[in-house]
């Protein structure tokens, strides 16, 4: 039965206690993690957000009546004890914190009992992550989530702490919006008091963040909650949070130099981890070329290398095709790695398809039977131009070289991924390797093949490079942007840009981008207008917290840091949302949903 807190104050969590403490008297409140009957002597694991203590229930100190009481104790009952804290002597737990002490019990309660659990509350779980998150309120009593939910919570003081030091104002913008152009599905509300009209949740705060620079406000941040209905992956939530910023008569130099010092901050409050500065910058051209992604994962090499020139007269159609149509042919050099078995080499040439490859030839310097190459491709060329091939790509013997060709862009991506296969396959990548990189000079634009049109890479918003601005009529994929990304072992952290401030250019852009004046003004007519009234230049930058936190936790997922995730399809398994609402809510809101006309019109696209 459960009994009152009345009368009993808690002294101390569990794990906050010592050998220093030995004959306190203290009280300490928690769960039992187990508890088991030897005889005369009840032993009790209790457990709090800080850690285990064993508690002893012993018959001569305690008393019949609590002894007795201790018996009934089960896992997950919640209790409060109040005993001596004395040594363990000879029987230190060294797997615990608190291994060397024990309380003594002399008194205790059972503030509340637990019903059987639908899985036990332990750090290795092999429970299946759609009933823990169903019970995710248990599921958050593992040590794991405990440690990772208050490391999030650190990092947030911590970033709190920093910006606030260094002159941001922490603002709030709202959630109910008109849609951002961020590239992503809205999340909509209907509007009872507009029937037919939406508010739309925000992608990110960025329209709002450059009206508070246009206020005044020169340095706002946000621990900001944006909504994105896209595909979900391991590290995409449909709800997130950034940390994300906006500072006022800055250039780039400015932004990335107040962004280090964040960062080394933060990873050594948080995780004592030293993060060098200056941080390393690559142009996205470099990063594109070397690692075949925007994102690279420099914690290993095997650089990607250009061999489009040596191989564009030889005999294999394969190569020579892909450079006449004005593609390109490229290369990884794995050193030491030509004896790869043929198996593992497949394993990369399906690596290679699944991204959009034809194949990945491969040559193994050295490595066949005479002493010669063994090469997927050297019916086609001269044992001459295998040398000079693998001399191009600085190979020496026994090295792997593996070779993409195709259009510049599928190539990047294949032997990007290629690389990625490669490091993991050959465990190159160091657990506790800290790689941070900025990628700057993006591209402004993107060509979308599927709109027939340019696309802002980052948004219509962001400045492009002084320099480059002449090409914007000529040659608008050559313009690159005053924008950067961090990237940290290969994951994108966090972006931003310097933004345009000027109406000129912020007109051109949109035209650019196929917006007529009527459509801007429509969408965004109240930034544009905002930006007559004497705009400061402003430049800013978002991080993914949540992604932030999983690279500090350790976390393969990013739904191991937040506290109350979503499942992959986008739907809360403890809560049951999405859920069908009350007819009568969705007449207060003028929405009548058909499934039968809705079936007619054909399933809607799930793709972004
Ligand atoms: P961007 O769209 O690059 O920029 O977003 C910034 C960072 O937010 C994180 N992020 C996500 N994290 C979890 N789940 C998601 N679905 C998700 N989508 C994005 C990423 C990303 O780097 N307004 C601009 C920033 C600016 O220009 O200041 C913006 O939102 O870590
Ligand atoms: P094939 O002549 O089709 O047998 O191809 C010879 C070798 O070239 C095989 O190892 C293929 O995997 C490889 N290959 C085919 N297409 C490409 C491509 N686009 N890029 C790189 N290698 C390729």
């Amino acid at each position: 039965m459960a009994e009152s807190i009345e009368g009993l104050k808690r002294t101390c969590r569990c794990g906050e206690l010592s050998e220093q403490d030995i004959d306190r008297t203290v009280t300490v409140m928690g769960w039992v993690q187990k508890s088991r009957n030897k005889g005369g002597l009840v032993f009790t694991d209790m457990r709090d957000r800080s850690g285990i203590l064993q508690v002893i229930f012993e018959e001569d100190i305690c008393g019949e009546e609590v002894f007795a009481k201790a018996g009934t104790l089960h896992s997950e009952y919640c209790i409060a004890v109040t005993g001596r804290v004395r040594s363990r002597g000879k029987d230190v737990n060294k797997e615990l914190a608190t291994g060397a002490i024990e309380i003594e019990a002399k008194a205790f309660r059972i503030l509340s009992e637990s019903a059987p659990l639908p899985f036990p509350i332990e750090s290795e779980t092999k429970t299946r992550e759609e009933l823990r998150l169903k019970y995710r309120y248990l599921d958050l009593r593992r040590a794991p989530l405990q440690r990772n939910i208050m490391l999030r919570s650190r990092l947030a003081m911590s970033v709190r702490n920093f910006l606030t030091e260094e002159g941001f104002l922490e603002i709030e913008t709202p959630t109910f919006i008109k849609s951002t152009p961020e590239g992503a599905r809205d999340y909509l509300v209907p509007s009872r008091v507009h029937p037919g009209e939406f508010y739309a949740l925000p992608q990110s705060p960025q329209l709002l963040k450059q009206l508070l620079m246009c206020s005044g406000f020169d340095r706002y941040f946000q621990l900001a909650r944006c909504y994105r209905d896209e595909d979900l992956r391991a590290d995409r939530q449909p709800e997130f949070t950034q940390i994300d910023m906006e500072l006022s008569f800055v250039n780039v130099e400015d932004v990335l130099e107040v962004n280090e010092r964040l960062l080394k901050r933060i990873f050594k409050e948080v995780i004592d981890v030293d993060v060098e500065l200056p941080i390393r910058r690559m142009t996205w051209q470099t990063a594109m070329d070397k690692y075949g992604s925007d994102k690279p994962d420099l914690r290993f090499g095997l650089e990607i290398q250009d061999v489009s020139e040596e191989v564009k007269d030889t005999e294999f159609s394969v190569f020579r095709d892909a450079v006449a149509a004005g593609g390109a042919v490229r290369g990884i050099r794995v050193p030491g790695q030509g004896h790869m078995p043929r198996k593992k080499i497949d394993a990369l040439v399906d690596v290679a398809k699944y991204y959009g490859g034809k194949g990945l030839a491969y040559l193994c310097v050295g490595c066949g039977e005479d002493g010669g190459h063994k090469c997927s491709f050297g019916k086609f060329m001269t044992k001459e131009q295998l040398d000079s091939l693998a001399a191009a790509m600085g190979a020496e013997q026994g090295d792997l070289l593996v070779f993409a060709a195709d259009k510049l862009s599928v190539v990047r991506n294949v032997l990007g991924n290629v690389r990625l296969a490669l490091g993991k396959q050959l465990e190159l990548i160091r657990k506790d390797d800290w790689k941070f990189v900025w990628i700057t000079e993006f591209p402004l634009l993107e060509w979308s093949e599927e709109e027939n049109r340019f696309m802002a890479m980052h948004h219509p918003f962001t400045a492009p490079m002084d320099e480059d601005w002449q090409y914007i009529d000529s040659d608008p994929g050559r313009v690159r942007a005053k924008a950067y990304d961090i990237v940290l072992n290969g994951t994108e952290l966090g972006g931003g840009s310097v933004r345009i401030h000027q109406a000129d250019i912020q007109e051109k852009m949109l035209e650019v981008l196929g917006f007529t004046p009527e459509r801007a003004q429509e969408q965004f007519g109240f930034l544009l207008e905002a930006f007559k009234y004497g705009v400061p230049p402003h430049a800013g930058l978002a991080y993914g917290m949540d992604r932030v936190a999983m690279w500090m936790a350790g976390a393969e997922s990013i739904r191991d840091v937040m506290a109350f995730p979503k499942l992959k399809d986008a739907s809360d398994a403890m809560m049951g949302a999405p859920a069908e609402v009350d007819p009568q809510q969705l007449k207060d809101l003028s929405i009548l949903v058909d499934p039968e006309a809705l079936k007619q019109e054909g399933p809607a696209e799930t793709e972004n």
